[in-house]
């Protein structure tokens, strides 16, 4: 027999909650896990310029041949520009298509565990695939310190004090904008004054970008990246369209290495493209297709720029209406921390126990850490949501 030593896999974290939640007879039922972006009646939306892209990209001419391993040359491009902006050195820069984030990020582990670096240090908290991906890869995973729930934000002084300490060269993992779970991001001066300490410690950063244009906007909500790859010689990044283009079952993302010149990025491209051919060989096009008709036709991507501000602002007004709300029902104003929180996702530092009770008593689903999608609040459910978070806060 092969089979039957196998060890029963624990649902995941996250996604593992989708089907308790499906199972689930409440009527009153909320779902707040999986970070995917839904509109007030709580439906995952297909962006009017993706249905329009898709409409343009059938009258092109059909290609049934395989994609390139680190797949569409013109998409990457076209990525490359929307991250980095014109006025890098994109010469250096390596660019390759993915699967998502999660792809690009399994790439870049096995590639780091390769030919870089045995240790990778995440914040605490991070997303909760993170330290999976980077484990199966052969990556030791360290946690550096981030969030404080006494100060309900980062706490950047502990951050800043441990990356000092770590060895020359080592390899971090920072989130770009909007910190998943937190929703807590730094300030452009944190940002700034890490930048110096990867500097002087030579240290790689590989960035996680998963929610550009969720948090301020397509420039701003890139400004670590662009702040980081003007001044350090090499950068590793990883980003997907799931979010912000609603693209979440295509699987399209991309990851970018930048290096110190010609010479390094094709050597760092040889070594990626290796490990795509091994891995899945080609990617998929569709995905690619429709982010690459977006990004080159100037109408659709005004569209595309004006659909993902309506999604931030129903964010932000969603968390002001959450935090405004609760403050009324429970005349605290203790919760006003989340109106600074970006992104999908806010912390409403919940201990794992109210966790538990809100799932079990209330039907509220979200996962373990407390984080909370924003997005699955709607009119008809906020309250409902507040009562049960102030009624488990008080026990
Ligand atoms: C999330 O954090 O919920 C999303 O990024 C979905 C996922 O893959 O976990």
């Amino acid at each position: 027999m092969f089979f039957e030593h196998l060890q029963k896999v624990p649902p995941d974290p996250i996604f593992g909650l989708k089907d308790a939640f499906k199972a689930d007879p409440c009527p009153e039922k909320v779902d707040l896990s999986v970070g995917i972006y839904k509109t007030p009646d709580l439906k995952t939306p297909v962006l009017h310029c993706v249905s329009q892209a898709a409409k343009q990209i059938l009258t092109h001419e059909k290609v049934g041949n395989y994609l390139p391993f680190d797949g569409d040359p013109q998409f990457v491009e076209e990525v490359k520009l929307l991250i980095f902006g014109e006025s890098q050195n994109l010469e250096r820069v390596y660019g390759a298509q993915s699967l998502g984030g999660t792809g690009g990020l399994s790439i870049l582990a096995e590639f780091i565990f390769r030919e870089i670096g045995k240790t990778i240090y995440v914040p605490d908290p991070t997303w909760a695939n993170h330290a999976p991906v980077f484990q199966k890869a052969g990556l030791e995973v360290q946690a550096y310190p981030y969030y404080s729930s006494e100060k309900m934000g980062t706490h950047f002084e502990k951050t800043y004090d441990f990356i000092s300490k770590l060895p020359e060269k080592s390899i971090i993992l920072l989130h770009a904008c909007c910190h998943n779970p937190t929703g807590s991001d730094l300030t452009q001066d944190e940002w700034k004054a890490l930048l110096q300490l990867f500097k002087k410690k030579n240290l790689l950063p590989l960035f996680d970008l998963a929610y550009l244009g969720l948090g301020f906007g397509l420039e701003e909500d890139a400004y670590s990246i662009r702040l980081f790859s003007s001044v350090l010689p090499e950068v590793l990044i990883v980003t997907t369209f799931s979010k912000n283009f609603s693209l979440y079952r295509e699987r399209i993302g991309a990851v970018f290495a930048l290096t110190k010149g010609k010479k390094e990025r094709d050597l760092v491209g040889g070594k990626i493209k290796r490990l795509m051919r091994t891995t899945y060989s080609n990617p998929p096009s569709y995905g690619a297709e429709i982010v690459k008709e977006i990004l080159r036709d100037e109408v659709l991507k005004k569209q595309w720029i004006e659909e993902l501000k309506a999604i931030r602002i129903r964010l932000t007004n969603l968390r002001n209406q959450f935090v405004d709300r609760l403050a009324g029902e429970s005349g605290l104003n203790s919760y006003q921390f989340l109106k600074g929180h970006k992104g999908m996702f806010s912390f409403c530092n919940l201990q794992k126990d109210q966790v538990r009770m809100l799932i079990e008593r209330f039907s509220i689903y979200m996962p373990g850490n407390g984080r909370i999608n924003i997005s699955g609040l709607n009119d008809q459910n906020i309250d409902y949501v507040i009562n049960a978070i102030l009624h488990v806060s008080k026990l």
